[in-house]
């Protein structure tokens, strides 16, 4: 949600970001034309961690992915970049009203026909289906994030990654007890649980709005 340089000094920010790879000029249409049209298009992931899911998805080359809130599709295109060519990202939104977006947006990239949109509660899916996945990026309802993690974790590869995004919740995760609201609560609830839990290894990356790396033992 909120940007690198909320964590960075604003200059030092830039140079991190000038100093990465570029989003490919399709998906920096895609993201201008949400930024002037959609009053949350801070809710994409944006330029810079778009670069850090593609990088973690290449180094992985996962054959199963799974995205917990698609919005534009702008992180599930970044995450496509690592499939290899029998790979597939399946990807979860609830709200319908995205879905020529979603479409439009997806046909304009790359990777178009290993890509599949699913329009479900991302909680309804992962309690039905059969798939085990590689990589999973956990972008939809803060609130539901433990549920989230408990139903994946039996379904992940031995190895596999779960992306956990917005785990800082712009720094209110600090907050004393009664500070917190419900979602400041859930998140700071949920770094403590991956924290403890011995069937994985986690690593918080304090960029953007906190990503946790989340691997499976
Ligand atoms: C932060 S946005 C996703 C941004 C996208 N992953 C990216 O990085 O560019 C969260 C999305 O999750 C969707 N969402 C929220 N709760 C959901 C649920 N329970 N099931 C499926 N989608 C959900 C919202 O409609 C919204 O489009």
């Amino acid at each position: 949600m909120i940007k690198a340089d909320d964590v960075l000094p604003p200059d030092l920010s830039r140079y991190v970001e000038q100093h990465s790879s570029n989003e490919p000029d399709f998906l920096r249409n895609q993201r201008h034309a949400a930024e002037a049209e959609m009053p949350q298009a801070k809710m994409i992931s944006g330029a810079y961690q778009g670069r850090i899911l593609s990088m973690l998805s290449q180094m992985l080359q996962p054959r199963v992915i799974l995205e917990l809130g698609t919005y534009t599709a702008y992180a599930t295109q970044c995450l496509a970049e690592g499939l290899p060519e029998d790979g597939k990202i399946y990807t979860l939104e609830r709200n319908l009203d995205l879905k020529d977006l979603i479409f439009e947006n997806i046909s304009k990239g790359l990777k178009k026909n290993q890509i599949e949109v699913i329009f479900q509660d991302a909680q309804a899916f992962i309690e039905s289906t059969n798939l085990n996945f590689d990589l999973v990026f956990l972008d939809a309802n803060k609130k539901q994030y433990l549920d989230y993690f408990e139903l994946l974790i039996p379904k992940m590869s031995s190895g596999g990654i779960i992306l956990a995004d917005n785990v800082l919740w712009k720094g209110k995760v600090l907050n004393s007890v009664a500070e917190k609201d419900k979602i400041t609560a859930v998140l700071h609830e949920f770094n403590e649980k991956v924290k403890n839990d011995h069937r994985v290894e986690v690593v918080m990356l304090p960029i953007r709005d906190g990503l946790s790396l989340i691997r499976k033992k």
